[in-house]
């Protein structure tokens, strides 16, 4: 079975995880902006790694335009996000990303945040996002406390569970695609 791994990455997390997908599966890893056809015509699965913003998966316009033609094929989004996955974040990226309308893998890998690697009008967009979340959400609001403020201090995740759970799909694919 031959694989190939798209990225798009701001700050360094998604193209990280990409990188280390792509050395687990023995496969190419390249930028989002290779995404086109005839650059993955000839893979059985194509893995898309990209970072959530607002719920939106950065770049997925791009990758679901190709559907029509790749839909024959295993086709994997990689969601990171600062956020642990829970079951109600999950149905909000579906419904954001139109996900429901497509025959598409969901991962969703915890990234983290770094706002010194982002430029000022994200690290404003950011802030006034979050205080609105903050503000509508008492529970967030006393995690948040907890965590203190992520502007402040770099938060690095490497999420080894989410990494096992894309691979343990990818190895029983590659076993059914042996099986005549
Ligand atoms: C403007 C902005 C919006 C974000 N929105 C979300 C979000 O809705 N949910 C989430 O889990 N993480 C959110 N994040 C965090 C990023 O998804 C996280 O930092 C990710 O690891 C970045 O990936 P990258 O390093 O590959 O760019 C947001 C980050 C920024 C800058």
């Amino acid at each position: 079975m031959k694989t190939i791994i798209y990225y798009f990455s701001k700050t360094g997390h998604s193209k990280n995880y990409a990188e280390s997908l792509a050395s687990r599966i023995n496969c190419g890893s390249f930028n989002y902006k290779k995404m086109k056809y005839k650059h993955m015509k000839d893979f059985d699965t194509i893995i898309f790694v990209s970072p959530v913003y607002g719920n939106k998966i950065r770049k997925v316009a791009k990758f679901l335009k190709l559907y029509k033609k790749i839909k024959d094929k295993n086709l994997f989004i990689v969601a990171v996000g600062m956020q642990p996955p829970d079951p109600e974040r999950r149905r909000s990226i579906i419904t954001v990303n139109l996900l429901d309308d497509y025959h598409i893998r969901l991962y969703e890998l915890i990234g983290g945040f770094d706002a010194n690697k982002l430029s000022w009008i994200m690290r404003k967009v950011m802030k006034i996002g979050m205080k609105a979340a903050l503000e509508k959400d008492p529970a967030l609001k006393a995690q948040a406390n907890l965590v203190g403020n992520i502007f402040d201090v770099p938060r690095e995740y490497n999420d080894i569970n989410g990494i096992e759970r894309i691979m343990d799909t990818i190895h029983r694919l590659e076993r059914e695609s042996k099986v005549v």
